[in-house]
């Protein structure tokens, strides 16, 4: 407690305060928040945007500004569109989110960013279905795989919700031209922990750079683009849902993702074939098409209780749905 802030449980009113009372004054203020990790972290933020702010010297003028970043961004949130996300997977703050909450993968598959074009409802799929059917474009590709446990037992019955772009770069939210979900699909493990999905060649694509997170970008030298990659959350029973991608390991933008997404372990071959494999041919493909095979490895459920990313995504979802 900062001398002369409190006397007799009364806070003194201090009228001219200095840029470190100020600090230690605020402090003191949320220092009686009675839930304990709400408290450690409104206290850190309230410590680190105060010495950000002294650190850079904020001007009014660039306080103003940021203030109508902010406002900017939350004006541009819908169901379709999420400009904080953008914001935080574009500043790396997803990414540092996410490396800390799975410091050890222990051989279970890695996490990466959750992204901002998740939607709700996608339809069931029968091993094989083609979550590309309106694309016409893309090559033909089919990826397939196993869910396993950490001792390398298949898991029968775990869901993987999927979703990617189509051929043109654009998810089916930012299209005009396609109503409805598209290039999305929830498929089931068989008794062997196997899936299949077909698709097309996922292809590389800048993310939406029209609004405030697009001018971040632009005014600090970066391009948006993200390597080619396939969306997943994977869950089953008993078992830790990863949120994760696949990405195509000849992408030219591995190394500068715009959301820094990249892992090691989830780059993945996309494998041409001139004629369709047998399997393909069993499901209509002709002509050149690609395999890609990626097994997910699931860890236990742990004792304390995971925030449920999908449940995340319904609340935001409904948010959104509002400012429509
Ligand atoms: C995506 O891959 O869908 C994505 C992730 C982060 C920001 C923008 C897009
Ligand atoms: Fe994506």
């Amino acid at each position: 407690m900062p001398d002369g802030l409190k006397t007799g449980g009364q806070e003194k009113l201090r009228r001219s305060t200095s840029e470190d009372d100020i600090t230690a004054a605020v402090l003191a203020r949320f220092s009686a928040t009675p839930d304990p990790r709400l408290k450690q972290i409104i206290l850190g933020l309230i410590k680190h945007l105060h010495a950000f702010v002294k650190e850079v010297e904020l001007t009014e003028a660039e306080w103003f500004q940021a203030i109508e970043i902010l406002t900017e961004a939350g004006k541009m949130c819908s169901d379709k569109r999420q400009e904080f996300i953008l914001f935080s997977d574009t500043l790396g703050a997803s990414m540092v989110v996410d490396l800390i909450g799975h410091r050890k993968p222990e051989g279970a598959t890695e996490s990466t960013v959750f992204g901002p074009f998740h939607r709700l409802g996608s339809p069931d799929m029968p091993p094989g279905g083609n979550i590309a059917h309106r694309d016409t474009v893309g090559v033909p590709t089919l990826v397939a795989g196993r869910v396993l446990d950490l001792d390398g037992k298949p898991i029968a019955g775990a869901l993987l919700d999927v979703w990617q772009t189509q051929s043109n770069g654009l998810y089916d939210s930012q299209d005009a031209g396609v109503a409805g979900l598209h290039m999305r699909g929830k498929f089931t493990t068989d008794t062997e922990g196997r899936y299949l999905i077909r698709t097309v060649r996922p292809v590389n694509y800048p993310i939406p750079s029209d609004g405030p997170v697009g001018a971040m970008l632009k005014a600090t030298g970066r391009h948006p683009w993200r390597p080619a990659h396939i969306h997943f959350v994977v869950m089953a029973d008993g078992y830790e849902a990863v949120t994760t991608h696949i990405f195509d390991r000849t992408d030219e933008y591995l190394e500068s993702d715009a959301v820094f997404a990249v892992k090691d372990s989830l780059i993945c071959d996309f494998v041409r074939h001139a004629t369709p494999t047998p399997e393909a041919a069993t499901l209509g493909i002709s002509g050149p098409m690609l395999t890609a095979e990626f097994d997910f490895v699931l860890k236990p459920a742990g004792a304390a209780a995971q925030v449920d990313v999908l449940d995340a995504q319904r609340r935001l979802a409904a948010l959104g749905a509002r400012a429509n």
